[in-house]
């Protein structure tokens, strides 16, 4: 049984590499919503029915756990769908704010996402309980999902319009940098080219590969040790667009990708 990983766009795939690298033996089915892409100016309930949408498709497909490999869609609709589907184990993603407010030697941290996350219920719970004693500089950020969908090369322009864009993270002296929305992982030299060398960019998608594999093995669903794992890809919007972008920012190789589309709120092949 594959595990299913979803994401508006590109994003999901930094997660998606991780989940590879830890657990190759598992099958994998990666879906790329393209078609809605992008979800962080959509209401709750937009994204609530699309993840809905999708992991319907998963379980047509035969998934043992879906991981929300995006954090406006874990912001929105983790709760949701976790009362929708009870019996599907559901492994989500929030703003590394915790090791964040751990490591920062200069009291305070940038966090940048997507609106949608920063409103969500969980980002508030975070602070709450992570960021008593320090000061976190919040950025919404949609021009980065953006740009790491139109992919690398980064040119010297990028890197100053990012620069403007962090600007009040810079000079609120923050020396931690979170990323919340798995799209700007791909823009991590861009971000660190952007800001001082000083300042610690924090990816949350090597701790979600962990917790995928914590979540398997309590549940006794982890893959067959003698089978090596396939991914196979899905986009709702163009396969090949997904193919070159995926030849971008990964590298040239074969790769299995298929288009699905909507039809009245269910995925079709
Ligand atoms: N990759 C997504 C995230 O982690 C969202 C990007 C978007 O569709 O706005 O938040």
């Amino acid at each position: 049984m594959p595990v299913g990983v979803l994401d508006s766009g590109i994003g999901g795939l930094s997660v998606l590499q991780d989940i590879q690298k830890r657990l190759p033996r598992e099958h994998l089915i990666f879906l790329a919503d393209q078609a809605n892409l992008p979800y962080g100016p959509r209401s709750l309930t937009e994204v609530q029915l699309f993840t809905e949408g999708i992991t319907r498709f998963f379980l047509s497909q035969g998934v043992k756990l879906v991981v929300l490999a995006c954090n406006t869609a874990s912001a929105a609709a983790l709760y949701y769908l976790r009362s929708k589907f009870p019996d599907v184990p559901f492994v989500g993603m929030e703003p590394a704010i915790k090791p964040a407010a751990r490591d920062t030697k200069s009291g305070v941290i940038g966090v940048i996402a997507t609106a949608a996350t920063f409103q969500g219920q969980l980002y508030a719970s975070l602070l709450d309980r992570f960021a008593h004693d320090i000061k976190v500089v919040t950025r919404p950020c949609p021009e980065l999902v953006t740009l790491a969908e139109r992919g690398n090369p980064w040119t010297e322009t990028d890197i100053q319009n990012v620069r403007e864009m962090l600007s009040p993270i810079i000079r609120a002296r923050a020396d931690q940098l979170v990323l919340g929305c798995t799209h700007f992982s791909f823009l991590k030299p861009v971000l660190q080219a952007a800001m001082t060398e000083n300042v610690t960019i924090i990816d949350p998608a090597p701790a979600v590969a962990r917790q995928v594999e914590r979540v398997l093995t309590e549940k006794h669903l982890l893959a067959d040790k003698n089978q090596a794992g396939k991914t196979i890809y899905y986009t709702s919007g163009s396969a090949d667009h997904l193919r070159q972008q995926m030849n971008g920012l990964l590298g040239e190789l074969q790769r299995d990708v298929r288009e699905l589309r909507w039809q009245n709120g269910k995925l079709v092949v």
